[in-house]
């Protein structure tokens, strides 16, 4: 967290967002998740918790640099962007999401432009987080050494890989990214970020995990339901196919004009195939890839670090 020693930082950071003038490029987002929104993902958020204190006044005294960022790569729908929110609140810093669609602009020399009116915006805003989705979408380009388009998304992709590596303001970029084989190997060596975590589908307990989180986030008792029965139901589902079941059986219930039921919530996995069974070689390619590359973002040999459930309770 970032101390008070005379200014709160977290204060004047929140000003400067608020006068921030919307460029279109840079969105300040209201960081209303936190790390307790997210079932599982257990080594990634320790990693949060420990990295947050980094920003503070004491750290900086101690020596240490402010952290750079983090690459958060994985499977669709199993939490990414959330924890890309979640990292605002672990931090106590202010969230910038940038769309870097938006940065690649119409007439030449404009992306250049665009890129370099993001970084003074966030450097003005630091200490901030700014939130990259879906990255490898923006620098797709880069790859084919800008055969495409001129060479605009390489030029881009080479000042915003300079700035990673140099920056000294204290700007925590978090990225997120599906797709790793449009993602240029430059990017992923080690200086541009402190990190990067491969998310893998839940497990068992995780999934538990996410009923809980899931159920009760639609107004309802985690106690009313067996989430470990439920979590047995759906292997290969993600957290997002959960949630997206859980609101099928509420929609069914309501429409009977009752309270969901297990019974609802298992009718409901019945119509749903897990994205990651129909994307089998997606998915197995996206392990193989991560393997000594990424760090796990979940523990499964460490039961201890996940939220006090036993895994005895769900294999
Ligand atoms: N681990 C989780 N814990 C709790 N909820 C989750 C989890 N994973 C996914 N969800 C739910 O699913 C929604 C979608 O997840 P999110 O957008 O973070 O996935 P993603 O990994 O970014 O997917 P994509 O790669 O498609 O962008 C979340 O807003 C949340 O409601
Ligand atoms: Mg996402």
């Amino acid at each position: 967290m970032v101390e008070t020693k005379g200014i709160d930082h977290r204060v004047v950071a929140r000003e400067k967002a608020r006068t921030l003038k919307r460029n279109g490029l840079v969105e300040v987002v209201e960081a209303t998740t936190s790390l307790d929104d997210i079932g599982g993902l257990g080594l990634l958020k320790d990693w949060l918790v420990r990295r947050g204190g980094a920003f503070s006044a004491s750290a900086k005294a101690y020596g240490l640099p402010a952290p750079k960022g983090l690459l958060i790569v994985g499977i669709p729908g199993t939490g990414k962007s959330l924890t890309a929110k979640a990292t605002a609140g672990a931090f106590g810093l202010p969230l910038l999401r940038l769309d870097m669609g938006r940065v690649f602009g119409g007439i030449v020399g404009q992306s250049e432009a665009n890129l370099r009116s993001v970084i003074q915006t966030a450097e003005a805003i630091a200490p901030c987080v700014l939130w990259i989705d879906e990255i490898e979408k923006g620098f797709s380009g880069s790859k084919s050494s800008g055969s495409t388009d001129g060479g605009t998304s390489s030029r881009v992709f080479g000042s915003f890989l300079s700035w990673m590596q140099e920056k000294e303001k204290p700007v925590f970029v978090v990225a997120t990214a599906n797709d790793v084989s449009k993602l240029p190997p430059e990017f992923l060596r080690k200086g541009r970020f402190d990190e990067m975590f491969f998310v893998d589908l839940p497990d068992a307990l995780e999934r538990a995990q996410i009923w809980d989180i899931v159920i009760a986030r639609h107004g309802r008792k985690p106690t009313g339901f067996d989430t470990v029965v439920l979590a047995r139901a759906c292997e290969q589902f993600t957290g997002a196919e959960i949630e997206a079941v859980f609101i099928d059986a509420l929609h069914e219930a309501y429409a009977d004009g009752r309270e969901p039921r297990p019974k609802d919530i298992l009718e409901a996995m019945t119509h749903t195939v897990p994205l990651a069974q129909l994307m089998d070689g997606q998915t197995a390619a996206l392990r193989h890839w991560a393997k000594g590359r990424a760090r796990e973002a979940a523990s499964r040999a460490a039961p201890a670090a996940r939220n006090g459930r036993r895994m005895t309770e769900v294999n």
